[in-house]
């Protein structure tokens, strides 16, 4: 019998967190459950704060279905087998996981609602193997690179977000006559990259799938040239990589992040595509502002289901699991697939068949060509052709 359930947010923020709050707070309300939110991931169990843990009630979750962010507050540092804690003047990884289970215990949680990407899903995992008795995880993130579920909410605003800003990025691409390197997020994924590079209409998109041979991407760009377009739009996900190369990542980054802070491909794009074209070349970093902001509706409606499936598996099942979306049907899978693996483009996948007939250059060896050799265009073809505020 279930009379209180426990919600946290952790690992980085996705839009849309909110709408699985509410969903997860009214639908189990509705059920006469008492819901509590947990502050900073499991910071508000660790720590001896008494704002640590919330009560939400229908008024702490009224309108916040479209707004960004989470009201519980979020973070990647909040790992309760490493935790930092003070010891001898130092901070110490140390593991309070125990701390975690004693306190949700004490509170009488029957079942914990995780909302989390990999790293989260992962906790969740661990904490039910030491003893915690009940999670259902709910996966979020705007990588869209979860195995498990076919999408993550987030991913559809950071898509629309990145999409808008190439938009921009072409009038002022045009008016200069240069080339613009835009990079995207997506960690090893080209899911972001790949969608708002189609629907902005990018010259180029490389994605960590499919390593670069930045020549090619030159070759694009000079054919531009040849065909009167002076411009060229580069888009380029954060975790992209050169044939033969490495993920480029921030430097001094490691303190918060222990594997790294990926960043930085987009300025040494830019850097051989003006080194090697003559073309004047600027790049742009598009970072958390594909974070920020409202949900988009699919996104909303998204992250809106699969917080009321949350408390339905609850009530419905005995079992913990990860509230996964596989095709249009909502499903409780093991936890352990949400993890499995990192879920890339495929190669085959009909989106990047889509780019590539549409002449997207991704700097592979192409296997089908849909790219038009550097011969000038014939003679036949207009000069020019007047550029009218959408991509060219
Ligand atoms: O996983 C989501 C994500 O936004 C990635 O796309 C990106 O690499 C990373 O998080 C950035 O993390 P942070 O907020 O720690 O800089």
């Amino acid at each position: 019998m279930i009379r209180r359930i426990a919600v946290n947010t952790g690992g980085g923020d996705a839009p849309g967190l909110n709408a699985v709050i509410r969903a997860v707070a009214i639908s189990a309300m509705g059920r006469g459950w008492e819901v509590l939110g947990i502050r900073y991931g499991y910071r508000g169990l660790i720590e001896d704060d008494p704002a640590g843990v919330v009560s939400l009630d229908r008024n702490s979750v009224r309108g916040i279905h479209h707004l960004g962010g989470t009201i519980l507050g979020s973070t990647n540092r909040g790992d309760p087998f490493r935790y930092p804690m003070m010891k001898d003047g130092q901070l110490v990884p140390t593991d309070v996981s125990g701390k975690v289970i004693r306190r949700l215990e004490e509170l009488g949680v029957d079942a914990l609602v995780a909302i989390g990407g990999d790293g989260s899903i992962k906790l969740s995992a661990k904490l039910l193997e030491r003893g915690l008795p009940r999670v259902i995880a709910v996966p979020k993130t705007i990588d869209n690179d979860l195995s498990g579920t076919d999408q993550t909410f987030g991913f559809d605003t950071a898509v629309a977000t990145a999409t808008e800003a190439i938009d921009k990025l072409h009038t002022t691409a045009q008016a200069h006559e240069r080339v613009m390197v835009v990079e995207v997020m997506g960690r090893h994924a080209g899911w972001i990259a790949l969608y708002s590079g189609i629907a902005g209409g990018a010259d180029v998109v490389l994605i960590p799938e499919l390593p670069f041979d930045i020549e090619r991407v030159c070759d694009k760009i000079r054919w531009r040239e040849v065909m009167n377009r002076r411009f060229a739009i580069v888009v380029v996900a954060e975790g992209a990589t050169e044939v033969g190369g490495a993920a480029v990542f921030k430097e001094g980054a490691g303190q918060f992040k222990e594997h790294g802070q990926l960043g930085g491909i987009a300025e040494r794009v830019a850097h051989e595509i003006q080194l090697r074209t003559g073309k004047e070349t600027r790049s742009i970093v598009l970072g958390h502002l594909q974070r920020g902001g409202s949900p988009v509706m699919t996104d909303r409606v998204l992250a809106l289901r699969l917080g009321c499936a949350a408390t339905r598996f609850i009530a419905d099942t005995t079992t913990s699991g990860l509230v996964a979306i596989r095709g249009n049907a909502i499903q409780l899978v093991p936890i352990a697939d949400g993890t499995a693996r990192i879920r890339t483009v495929p190669l085959d996948s009909d989106v990047l068949l889509t780019g590539r007939q549409l002449g997207i250059c991704f700097g592979d060896e192409q296997p089908e060509s849909f790219e038009p050799s550097l011969t000038p265009p014939p003679p036949s073809l207009p000069p020019y052709r007047v550029f009218k505020g959408g991509p060219a």
